[in-house]
């Protein structure tokens, strides 16, 4: 079983979907593994560092031309075209439905495994790439609000005088959001944190931070632990009812997303308007239309004195860590496709394992 590892094509995107370490313990389980040239050189990880535990370095048509293609984002049409027919994939497709890449990739009957299918379950959580990556997401947006805040994060007292701790709020407190409040603690604010699911209060609070409660009049929580869309009077509720809150607040962080759902919008105009000029908004949900209607995607703007930041690949900003987590994801879900006891690595039945027959996104 050959494993092919593209260079990521992607702009911005650092990342790379397996890292030396890996890659060693894979073939140490009998795969081969070819990597494209460079692929991990924007993480950290030299060539050399792969040839050294065994990998073959390869051209570009090298990585695709395998069984089984692990790449961290989806693929481009030419990329498709360049896989081997009846060939796996996993990556992040980050799709909600049918699209042209899906249809070009069902056309040349590839396997495809979606990352961001992965169950929300304790057995597969040593896989799940999107709390991996989210993970990193909350810590790395909290540095970047922390950096471009132009006060204090802690309180200080200096011979100079004292400075007040920043309020922060965390709107979201999913794996990104609580992540963000961790590591806003850890920088000294004085954090507020607000979900629609009821059950978070007691996770915030874990975290040293103060849980903001509404009474929408409905509940926010869903099937599965997720959140559910709320009702258009419910909407309108939060967002009069966080106003205060918000304007009040130094810095927020914003996480609050249904998958395959436009991004709720929590900060309005209005309350941008009323926040102090100097406050940061980092909206982690800017990919899906943001939970402020200001942000634009990919940029950083100002509005009235307020910065708004659009960022939406934060994991690509720490890619050598980020990369590790979605390679241990990759391998650890590669354990659990393939029977490894004998000399050469046997594809399971996919349909057969309850993850990655939620994953699957193409024909079994
Ligand atoms: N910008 C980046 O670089 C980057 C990186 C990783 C994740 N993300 C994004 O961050 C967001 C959070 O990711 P996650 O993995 O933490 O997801 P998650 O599902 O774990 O968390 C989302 C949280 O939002 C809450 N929520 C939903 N609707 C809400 C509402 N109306 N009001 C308040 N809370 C609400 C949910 O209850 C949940 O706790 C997603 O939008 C994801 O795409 C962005």
């Amino acid at each position: 079983m050959n494993i092919g590892i593209p260079r990521e094509t992607l702009s911005g995107e650092t990342r790379v979907a397996m890292t030396p370490e890996i890659a060693k313990k894979l073939i140490g389980k009998g795969f081969t593994v070819q990597i494209e040239a460079g692929a991990g050189v924007r993480a950290g990880y030299p060539d050399a560092d792969y040839a050294q535990v065994g990998a073959q370095l390869t051209d570009r048509a090298g990585a695709y031309d395998v069984d089984l293609v692990l790449k961290v984002r989806r693929p481009t049409a030419d990329e498709v075209a360049a896989m081997r027919d009846g060939g796996l994939f996993i990556g992040l497709l980050e799709t909600c439905g049918a699209d042209e890449i899906l249809t070009a990739m069902l056309t040349k009957n590839l396997r495809v495994l979606g990352m961001e299918r992965m169950p929300r379950t304790s057995r597969a959580q040593s896989m799940d790439a999107l709390s991996s990556q989210s993970n990193l997401a909350g810590y790395r947006a909290t540095l970047e609000a922390a950096t471009r805040y132009g006060r204090f994060f802690p309180m200080m007292m200096t011979s100079a005088g004292a400075a007040k701790p920043a309020r922060v709020v965390v709107l979201g407190a999913g794996v990104a959001g609580l992540q963000a409040i961790a590591t806003a603690r850890r920088l000294g604010a004085d954090v507020y944190a607000y979900d629609v699911r009821p059950e978070t209060a007691e996770q915030i609070r874990s975290l040293g931070a103060k849980p903001i409660t509404l009474n929408l009049g409905e509940s926010g929580a869903g099937e599965g632990g997720y959140a559910r869309e709320l009702s258009a009077e419910a909407k309108v509720i939060q967002q009069l009812a966080l106003g205060d809150e918000l304007a009040k607040a130094h810095v927020i962080i914003t996480t609050a997303l249904i998958p395959c759902r436009p991004a709720p919008v929590l900060v309005t105009a209005a309350v941008v308007e009323r926040m102090r000029p100097g406050s940061v908004i980092i909206d982690l949900a800017a990919a899906n239309g943001g939970n402020c209607p200001l942000t634009v995607a990919n940029e950083v703007i100002e509005h009235r004195g307020v910065t708004i930041v659009g960022i939406t690949n934060f994991p690509a900003l720490v890619p050598a860590d980020a990369s590790a987590f979605y390679a241990r994801n990759l391998f650890n879900l590669i354990e659990i496709m393939f029977q490894t006891d004998s000399a050469k690595p046997q594809l399971k039945e996919l349909m057969q394992d309850d993850i990655t027959a939620a994953m699957l996104i193409t024909a079994a």
